[in-house]
């Protein structure tokens, strides 16, 4: 089945839309399931298709997965498989997760290697090599990564040479079934790294350092389920990209349910920018300053700006009066949604990482192909600023990361339905 969003923009939004449970927190926090035989529970999970992939891996590894009202609950009692097939792999990269935690709990786990994906090469180097550093043998089996570690993983020292969000994540759960001390020096910082090594810590878990370069871990023999269901932290890039919407469209947002200290350097830049911003406890509130002012923004690993909000905020920046300069410093390939925003007039020239927006420009509702996740973000939020009907191709990479997206854009006044088309593709 084909869908596609149907977007009538130019109307300016106004109301409140509830955050979601975080996509980059709740995929790690399942894969830790594998650590530690017996039943989670989750609150504020988010509907999307990538927690329905790791579930469906975590089935397929004999996980008992269920949903009770507001808790999701995976069991992992009987949990036995080690292998993440190339089907499930390939849909979603982050099930590379399970490495670590496989070979921690069973001595061995047979993941395939995740392809490349529309943003760049993304190797798994730094996953691999911090496992055998641990003690592991990894070899490549037939496009899948093999990890034995039949006498179990011993800590050690390990340095990355960049702050890797799923690599700290996969040896964090390494470490903390490994004989003695892990040092991982040059470590994510994010706030979902954080949330993970929590959740390991309530699984008994002995982990200092967290949100630091520095984490410091202490391996124990076995650990077992938080006793509490954990709640997910709240999706700091949707907040982000809602964020953004009185720059585009004018009108007054409230955020609910959110996070505001995990946006730190958003908030700031698009303060800068001239949108006026503020929060209060898990509210953010948003509306549209005086104009539009350019920016000049690199993307960097948090707490900089995020690349996951680079797309974004290029839209939006069509919108300022002024030259923009965005720089992508984490993907070598990560501007596809340039050449669909020129789609709708904008004025972007790209010079190798850097993208420079020329603005005001009157962008022009037309059909544009989302290619990835965040891409199709920063379309929407073109076509919502766009005179004129605007349709949206590519949804599956949207629903990746959106939770019920038309429906919280048509709650504050958005002109969006969702429609499928049953003929070959549009073109
Ligand atoms: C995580 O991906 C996020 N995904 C990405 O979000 C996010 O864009 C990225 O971090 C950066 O913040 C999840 O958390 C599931 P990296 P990850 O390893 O961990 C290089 C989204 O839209 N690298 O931090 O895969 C790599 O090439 C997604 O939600 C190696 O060289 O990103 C890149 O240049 C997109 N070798 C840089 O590090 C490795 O072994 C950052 O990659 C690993 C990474």
């Amino acid at each position: 089945m084909r869908e596609y969003l149907e977007i009538e923009g130019g109307f300016p939004l106004s109301g409140e839309i509830r955050i979601s449970g975080a996509k980059n927190a709740v995929l790690p926090a399942l894969a830790a399931t594998v650590l530690a035989p017996g039943r989670y529970r989750f609150l504020n999970w988010p509907r999307l298709l990538d927690l329905y992939t790791m579930l469906e891996l975590l089935s397929r590894l004999g996980a008992r997965v269920e949903t009770r009202g507001e808790i999701l609950e995976v069991d992992t009692t009987s949990l036995e498989g080690v292998e993440a097939p190339y089907e499930l792999v390939r849909r979603m990269r982050a099930s590379i997760l399970v490495l670590g935690p496989l070979t921690a709990r069973f001595g061995r786990a047979r993941v395939a290697l995740p392809g490349g994906c529309p943003i760049g090469k993304r190797p798994v180097d730094f996953h691999t090599r911090g496992l055998k550093l641990l003690g592991a043998e990894i070899t490549l089996d037939h496009g899948y990564i093999l990890a034995r570690a039949p006498r179990g993983l011993t800590g050690t020292e390990i340095v990355f040479d960049f702050p890797s969000v799923t690599a700290t994540e996969n040896l964090l759960m390494a470490g903390v079934l490994a004989r003695g001390e892990t040092i991982i020096q040059n470590a994510a910082r994010e706030p979902e790294v954080v949330f993970l090594g929590e959740m390991l810590q309530a699984m008994g878990g002995r982990i200092e350092g967290l949100g630091t370069d520095q984490i410091r871990i202490q391996g124990v023999p076995e650990l077992h389920p938080p006793e509490e269901p954990l709640r997910i932290i709240p999706d700091r890039i949707e907040t982000g990209t809602y964020l953004m919407l009185p720059g585009l469209v004018g009108g007054e947002i409230v955020l609910r349910g959110t996070e505001p200290r995990f946006l730190k350097t958003p908030i700031l830049r698009l303060r800068e920018a001239g949108l006026e911003i503020e929060s209060e406890g898990d509210t953010l509130y948003a509306r549209p300053g005086k104009g539009l002012k350019p920016l000049k923004i690199a993307t960097a690993p948090y707490p900089g700006f995020p690349t996951d909000l680079q797309a974004q905020i290029i839209a939006l920046l069509t919108q300022a009066r002024g030259v923009s300069f965005v720089t992508e410093t984490l993907f070598e390939d990560r501007f596809h949604h340039v050449s669909e925003l020129w789609r709708m007039g904008a004025d972007i020239e790209q010079d190798k990482r850097t993208a420079i927006v020329k603005g005001p420009v009157r962008l022009q509702g037309t059909e544009v192909e989302a290619h990835d996740l965040r891409a199709s973000a920063s379309l929407v939020l073109a076509a919502l600023a766009a005179e004129g009907v605007s349709r949206i191709y590519g949804l599956e990479h949207l629903d990746r990361g959106y939770e019920r997206i038309e429906e919280k854009l048509a709650s504050i006044g958005a002109r969006i339905v969702r429609k499928r088309y049953e003929t070959a593709e549009p073109f």
